[in-house]
């Protein structure tokens, strides 16, 4: 039963609060000496992935007490509520059905009391006959030539998941296929992949839920005209264009038959959304069989978040342990470390999966949030190029930030000792944010006294270490599943609605309102603040 009282008034929260006092003079050198056996004891087991969650500053009494709040706050039972279709979000009364794209063909998960998953098996069943085609050059261009180069034109969901997932696999990939993704609408980034694509080899797969988004409509309409002008002829649209849409009203208009449309459906947001038919580009340059395992390892997560207790559930403790940092300790950001070059495009996904879920300061209630922080920011590089970068502030500066870092024991290509190298590095890290440098220690080093003060590092620094044999389209597959679920987690405890993003559409409106004022010929009346027109007026002059 969910408890009616407010968060921050309830006794689990207070309880909480206490147990900061006490923690936050805590050492991790003093609980790893309390505990020898600390190192396995707060670790997981889940699929390909092990989580060693003893370098943060939590003790058992910690977890019963996060443990307590998500029970008192019916966690279990809003998990069951997403699983099972319930509209749970409410601003756009839709059902929240990421887990759907991965059920298995036999499940039956209703929406309206209509079974979703034969619908989901159907769009997939279209995707892989597309991908073979394409794949085996099946697939022909206006003049005949098999296709040689995908481009991904979308942005946001439609872009960030595929692309990451892309990136992550391309080792699995068919290295006769260019895969590119176009997001932005700086014309630079289309125009760099147009430059060496040829007309005649390229697909563009155009993919937006809503069609209707500037960005990927303005690119899409340029890939169009270079396209119909270099083969000469509209018709060359069909054999090039293709769509992955909620929409196939705006995907008629565009001129896409609808015959090589590729849907999904309103209960998939669009940061959810890389397994539906949005990863239509990434099922080409994989193919339909490692696709499957991808979706394999997202339910194996799935079926883990929804079955596993609390207390040993890996999405739910990554969740109650980032909460129990940002709330308590008033960490605001968190690092995405991933040891891997592979999964170098995984913090930007995360970035819109947690931060356009969890950017809320409202309640499901209606109430303003002004008491208790919500979503992290997130940022990360690939190790080891953060360590020259960043890292000086997370070991010695003055800001709290907790690490996810996530590596892997295979290299994704072997290469001499580079893999050793690197993961020597993915080992020293979380030990030297946690432990440190004592000043008896740099002493002992025969350090200057003038720098002694310099170099002690304090540790204190809290990390989860995510471990597992290699990247694959599994291992990867359960990652993702583990951080959607850690971002359902807390949205749930911070009683937030994750899944709609109703702050970037002001963004989009003023924009709107701005284009004629740059484009007029005579300077129109500029109705904006001091600032924003002294900023376009300027504009005006300098592009002229
Ligand atoms: O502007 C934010 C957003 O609505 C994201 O939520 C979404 O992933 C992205 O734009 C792209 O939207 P669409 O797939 O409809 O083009």
């Amino acid at each position: 039963m969910a408890v009616e009282n407010y968060l921050v008034e309830s006794p689990d929260w207070l309880a909480l609060n206490e147990h900061h006092q006490e923690m936050a003079q805590c050492h991790l050198s003093d609980l790893f000496r309390q505990n020898p056996n600390r190192g396995t004891d707060l670790s997981l087991e889940v699929g390909d992935w092990y989580l060693d969650y003893s370098k943060n500053l939590i003790t058992r009494r910690t977890l019963a007490l996060l443990v307590k709040l998500a029970e008192a706050l019916g966690l279990a039972g809003r998990i069951e509520q997403m699983f099972a279709g319930q509209r749970i979000n409410i601003t756009e009364n839709r059902s929240v059905l990421h887990v759907a794209l991965r059920a298995s063909e036999d499940q039956e998960i209703l929406v309206d009391g209509l079974n979703v998953v034969p619908a989901v098996h159907q769009v997939l069943s279209q995707m892989r006959a597309f991908s073979r085609r394409v794949r085996s050059g099946d697939w022909f261009g206006i003049t005949g030539k098999p296709i040689r180069r995908v481009v991904n034109i979308g942005i946001g969901g439609s872009d960030l998941g595929p692309a990451m997932a892309y990136e992550a696999l391309k080792s699995f990939s068919d290295r006769r296929l260019t895969v590119n993704f176009v997001s932005n609408i700086d014309s630079t980034h289309l125009a760099e992949v147009l430059r060496v694509a040829d007309p005649e080899e390229t697909l563009f797969v155009v993919c937006s839920k809503t069609f209707t988004t500037q960005e990927t409509l303005t690119n899409a309409r340029s890939a169009r005209a270079w396209l119909v002008d270099a083969l000469g002829s509209v018709g060359a649209v069909k054999h090039h264009f293709v769509a992955v849409s909620t929409n196939a009203e705006e995907v008629t208009k565009f001129g896409i038959d609808t015959a090589n449309m590729f849907g999904f459906w309103d209960w998939v947001g669009g940061r959810y959304s890389y397994e539906s038919a949005v990863g239509l580009a990434l099922m080409v340059a994989i193919g339909p069989e490692r696709f499957d395992e991808l979706l394999e390892g997202s339910r194996l997560m799935d079926v883990h978040f929804r079955t596993a207790p609390l207390e040993r559930n890996m999405p739910v403790l990554m969740g109650l342990i980032g909460l129990w940092y940002n709330n308590f300790f008033n960490a605001e950001s968190i690092a995405v470390l991933p040891y891997s070059q592979a999964l170098g495009r995984f913090p930007a996904y995360l970035q819109q999966l947690d931060m356009e879920s969890n950017g809320k300061s409202v309640d499901l209630k209606g109430r303003a949030i002004d008491d208790y922080q919500t979503g992290p920011i997130v940022w990360g590089e690939p190790g080891t190029n953060g360590q020259h970068a960043f890292y000086q502030l997370i070991h010695q500066g003055t800001t709290m930030i907790p690490c996810d870092f996530i590596g892997f024991a295979q290299a994704t290509d072997p290469l001499g000792e580079h893999h050793d190298l690197l993961m020597s590095n993915f080992f020293a890290q979380p030990e030297a944010m946690a432990f440190g440098k004592s000043e008896v220690e740099v002493r002992a080093d025969g350090v200057k006294e003038a720098q002694v003060e310099h170099r002690i590092m304090h540790g204190y620094h809290t990390t989860n270490s995510l471990l597992a044999r290699k990247l694959t389209p599994s291992s990867l597959g359960q990652l993702v599943a583990l951080y959607e679920h850690k971002v359902f987690v807390q949205g749930a405890i911070w009683n937030i609605n994750s899944f709609d993003q109703w702050g970037v559409e002001l963004g989009k409106v003023l924009a709107k309102r701005i284009v004629p004022e740059l484009t007029s010929e005579e300077l129109p009346d500029l109705g904006h603040d001091s600032s924003t027109n002294a900023l376009i007026s300027r504009y005006r002059k300098l592009k002229a």
